[in-house]
């Protein structure tokens, strides 16, 4: 039994709904999360800022003596996670790989449409994943950069006219080009299932990478003993994060995250 923390980080706070997913499979494990607030979002950001950053958030985890780490972010997970798998000698879990696989054995008609941030769809790794594994399947990406900042303005739910316009206009191409599988290829995304689903109809599937994620690293630790503990960390405003956690985990929540000072990493 190793006792050492699971660390997990994000561009922020969205890697939360996937550190829920993973506390609820393997809760007896301790877990650090950090969260890049200082410089969120990374989906607009280029492959070297995206990698400048992702290092300096391993280098964190590293310092804290992780056993393993999770990237609960598909941007960091599309464009830094093969560069820092060679730079550490650690267990490195994406979102990107398990979402890809998952897709890939769900979809029937071999139409699969990716919905994530621009730098994610910019980096093409969903698309190269799913034709590397079945050649057969068409794969239509679309970035949506409008999602993070709704969902971080609670615009996610049913009926609301802005998020429902908006969803109508990115989804309308994945519709006609009739994928029967829809990944989820962002943290924010979760949050918009419904609003998704009601649009895409009940023959398209979603799947959340986050989730898939957490299935894959619930298959990779011997189970600990006893109760798991949770440390949030973040590089900016460490009030602010209770006041989104909320909104990610539906519930209300006082985490009392510790502020980091992430460039000295
Ligand atoms: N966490 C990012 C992702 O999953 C979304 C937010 C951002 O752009 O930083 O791609």
């Amino acid at each position: 039994m190793d006792a050492r923390s699971i660390g997990v980080f994000d561009s922020g706070l969205g890697g939360i709904s996937v550190l829920r997913d993973i506390v609820e499979l393997m809760p007896c494990e301790n877990y650090i999360y950090f969260g890049d607030s200082a410089h969120a979002p990374y989906g607009t950001k280029t492959r070297e800022a995206i990698l400048e950053r992702s290092e300096q958030c391993t280098n964190f985890l590293l310092a804290k003596d992780v056993k393993a780490i999770v990237i609960a972010c598909n941007t960091a997970s599309a464009l830094a996670l093969d560069t820092i798998e060679k730079e550490i000698d650690l267990p490195i879990i994406g979102v990107v790989k398990p979402g890809a696989q998952m897709a890939v054995e769900t979809t029937q008609n071999k139409r699969v449409g990716v919905i994530a941030t621009e730098s994610t769809i910019q980096s093409g790794l969903y698309q190269q994943l799913i034709t590397e594994a079945d050649p057969a399947i068409t794969v239509y990406g679309k970035p949506c950069p409008l999602f993070v900042p709704l969902v971080e303005n609670g615009r996610v739910h049913r009926g609301d006219v802005v998020i429902e316009t908006v969803v109508k206009e990115y989804l309308t191409p994945l519709k006609a080009a009739g994928v029967d599988t829809l990944i989820l290829g962002c943290t924010h995304y979760p949050l918009l299932e419904e609003v998704i689903g009601d649009f895409m109809g009940p023959d398209v599937t979603l799947i959340d990478s986050g989730a898939e994620a957490a299935n894959l690293a619930s298959t990779q630790f011997d189970p600990n003993e006893g109760t798991g503990t949770t440390q949030y960390f973040v590089s900016d405003d460490p009030q602010g994060f209770d006041q989104l956690a909320e909104l990610f985990l539906q519930e209300k929540v006082d985490v009392g995250a510790e502020l980091v000072d992430i460039s000295r990493y």
